[in-house]
């Protein structure tokens, strides 16, 4: 991430941003169950959020330097933060009740490597778990921000699609100047005369 990230990501405001419009909005009413998955944590502002919701939160970083800096902010807290890749995950399939992605996927650089993560999320969720995300809008701004870095922003109406394709069956998005979304692995079929979303039927 470039030196605009590095200002802003932890600052009081940012984690208050997170904690106050951010995160009550998408996960307020989620049940996360105990094992969380958070994808992307960077220094942990939605972390810190996130963990009182759990029992155990693994927060994976790409960054070995930023997960190193999040196991001592987290050290002897119910945080384990680890250093990997959301487009490979190393956990075992049906690993975790719920996947958390907070302002993250616009840095991960192609359509179909974004395709990886949402999948990865699917593949270790536990049927009836629940993806948690947020991201900012496409914006000029934004664009900017994102000098020498990575800026590959969601199409929030693709989205939907998108989730579906991968498998998850019941999928909530909000767009308003951010896009949110809820999306759930189910835990058996569609009931009969429904179309399973996932079937695109
Ligand atoms: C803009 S920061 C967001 C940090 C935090 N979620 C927040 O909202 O404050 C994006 C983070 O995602 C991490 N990241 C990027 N690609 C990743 C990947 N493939 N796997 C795991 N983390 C990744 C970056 O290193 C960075 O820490």
């Amino acid at each position: 991430m470039n030196e605009n990230h590095a200002k802003l990501l932890g600052t009081a405001e940012w984690a208050a941003f997170l904690h106050d419009d951010i995160l009550p909005a998408v996960a307020g009413d989620v049940d996360l169950g105990d094992d969380l998955l958070e994808i992307g944590p960077g220094p942990g502002a939605a972390s810190e959020w996130l963990r009182h919701r759990v029992r155990r939160l693994v927060a994976l970083e790409l960054d070995p330097a930023a997960a190193a800096a999040l196991q001592d902010r987290f050290a002897g807290t119910n945080v384990e933060a680890v250093t990997g890749d959301a487009t490979a995950v190393g956990y075992p399939d049906a690993s975790f009740d719920s996947v958390g992605t907070f302002t993250m996927l616009h840095h991960i650089p192609t359509l179909a490597l974004q395709n990886k993560v949402l999948a990865e999320a699917f593949r270790v969720l536990r049927p009836g778990g629940t993806l948690v995300g947020s991201d900012s809008l496409p914006s000029n701004d934004l664009h900017h921000f994102h000098v020498d870095d990575t800026y590959n922003p969601l199409e929030p109406a693709a989205l939907l699609t998108r989730l579906q394709t991968i498998g998850f069956a019941k999928v909530a998005i909000t767009v308003d100047w951010s896009v949110k979304f809820v999306a759930t692995k189910a835990t058996e079929a569609a009931p009969p005369g429904a179309a399973d979303a996932s079937d695109g039927a």
